[in-house]
């Protein structure tokens, strides 16, 4: 058993912040299920919005917020996440993350960094790192976590289930209260399991587009969270809201990146095959209207056309300024043998954020005593029906400064006595054709079934077949000694479960939930979350 007074699930922005924020009371796991720079956060490119700009507002930032999550996001947790905004700019900055500058000979102050715009924003309040934001700041969170003796890093370790009452022995007293006391958790090299026993446990695993075929999300991105938290008798709310980023890149082959959407805001253009543009039959704000209408625009297009990709054509943009602000995306096309001063870029939608999750209170607290949840695998009421551009890095930001400095963090447990992990069986090679097979057959039904345009009998169909693929994976695992590969094929299985649940029982079309038997938003009814139970 490895005892800690912290745990954090998960190495992103959520997890570091918290993780640095708690090292002040006690000793701090972080279990990381790859390297620690394999987070969502790593590949984040546009930015974090933060009012910095003296023409801007709190009150535009919670409007436009607001509006583009369809109106169910709750005010008072957006405005207070857009007031620490600076806050936590600043914090990051302290940290050492190398925003944009102006001047880049001037220092980091609010007025001096570079602020940029992206769909559904009123005023250009996007700090960034050129396009690579996460990834800077993944850097100055890295290093002081490793500087910081308080801090413990386990690399290759996977979290296989939340310690909760449901692991603890018959002959213990009853405990009330679903209490969190900590993970169970695979050592990937050695392949034991261990205990990870800690007072506070913060769920910080990054999102699950790896259900669908086509996502911007990197490999670890397969909604263990999600999954755990379930499992664990947390609820989760509003997972119906699957954001598509409209501009991936396309390539034949299927391989794919995020074009960043600050490409838009610097003015690239998007467009069809023959080069005509489109986007102003769909909204007045054009290239730069939020995101679940851009997205929607591109499908349709797509369909009437036949066509594989359109176009985002950014040409026309100065040419140094291109290369300047989006290294990462010129390298990238570069990789694929675009140049993207000279052509158009090839794109199509993929599956890029949850809007919905473990609901978490805006200090991160959830349904379970000592477990918080920050992040995409929160759902605390921000981004409603549709997340407004570069909210994300700023909501785990801010809600992982909040949980850290949550009161609850010095008080005592008592822990009760947790069993070892026991394994069961022998290896079947034999059926280990379920795991393989259906990680695959779960990706063509939610991408095919469970899209960006949704019917209640293809949901229906999609409901049937994973609830079957459910259960034989279930039943392997029950049946085999644990593997990484089978955890994350559950937990994709119990992802997609609780996105159809979600998509059903919603009988309206709202933000990121359009759905052809009911396309229109009905106000009356539906003016609320979706939650499982
Ligand atoms: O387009 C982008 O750079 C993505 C930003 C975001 O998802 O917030």
């Amino acid at each position: 058993m490895k005892n800690f007074d912290f745990l954090v699930i998960g190495s992103g922005i959520a997890g570091l912040v918290y993780a640095l924020q708690v090292s002040k009371y006690g000793k701090v796991a972080i279990v990381t299920k790859k390297k620690i720079y394999n987070c969502t956060t790593d590949y984040a490119q546009g930015g974090m919005a933060v009012v910095l700009n003296k023409e801007d507002s709190f009150t535009e930032h919670v409007n436009d917020t607001f509006i583009v999550g369809g109106e169910i996001g709750k005010k008072n947790v957006i405005r207070k996440i857009v007031e620490e905004g600076p806050k936590g700019m600043q914090y990051l900055i302290e940290l050492g993350t190398k925003f944009t500058k102006k001047n880049i000979h001037r220092n980091y102050s609010f007025e001096n960094l570079s602020l940029t715009k992206e769909g559904g924003h009123s005023h250009h309040r996007i700090a960034h790192a050129a396009d690579s934001t996460g990834h800077e700041i993944m850097i100055a969170l890295i290093q002081n976590c490793k500087e910081n003796d308080n801090i413990s890093i386990f690399e290759d370790h996977l979290a296989i289930d939340l310690i909760t009452q449901h692991h603890i022995l018959q002959n213990e007293e009853f405990i009330p209260n679903r209490t969190c006391w900590g993970a169970y958790v695979l050592d990937q090299k050695t392949g034991d399991i261990a205990i990870f026993r800690a007072k506070k446990t913060m769920l910080s695993t990054g999102g699950g587009g790896q259900v669908y075929a086509n996502s911007t999300n990197p490999d670890i991105a397969t909604g263990d969270g999600y999954a755990m938290a379930k499992l664990a008798g947390a609820r989760i709310a509003n997972m119906e809201f699957v954001q598509f980023h409209p501009t991936a890149f396309y390539s034949p082959e299927g391989k794919t990146f995020l074009v960043t959407e600050a490409l838009r805001g610097e003015g690239a253009i998007l467009k069809l095959a023959d080069g005509s543009t489109f986007m102003e039959k769909y909204h007045p704000k054009k290239c730069l209207a939020p995101r679940d209408v851009v997205a929607r625009a591109i499908e349709h297009e797509l369909r009437v056309s036949g066509k594989k990709c359109l176009y985002l054509d950014a040409t026309k943009i100065d040419h140094d300024k291109l290369k300047n602000h989006f290294p990462y995306v010129n390298k990238k096309c570069k990789e694929y043998g675009i140049d993207f001063t000279k052509e158009p870029i090839p794109i199509v939608p993929a599956a890029h954020y949850f809007c919905g999750g473990v609901l978490a209170t805006v200090d991160g607290m959830t349904d379970i005593k000592n477990l918080f949840a920050s992040g995409e695998v929160a759902c605390t009421g921000l981004h409603g029906a549709n997340r407004l551009a570069s909210n994300s890095l700023l909501e785990a930001l801010v809600i992982s400064m909040r949980a850290g400095n949550h009161p609850l963090n010095t008080e005592e447990v008592n822990f009760p006595k947790i069993p070892e992990w026991q394994n069961v069986g022998n290896f079947n090679e034999n059926e280990w054709v379920v795991i393989s097979h259906n990680r695959e057959i779960i990706n063509t039904i939610m991408q095919g079934y469970v899209g960006i345009k949704r019917s209640r009998r293809l949901l229906k169909y999609a409901a049937d077949r994973i609830f079957n693929i459910y259960n034989e994976i279930n039943n392997f695992y029950q049946h085999n000694p644990v593997r990484p590969e089978v955890i994350e094929t559950r937990n994709l299985a119990i992802v997609a479960s609780i996105i159809i649940r979600s998509a059903l029982s919603r009988k309206e079309s709202r933000g990121l939930h359009s759905i052809i038997d009911y396309p229109e938003r009905d106000d009356k009814n539906y003016l609320k979350d979706t939650i499982i139970s």
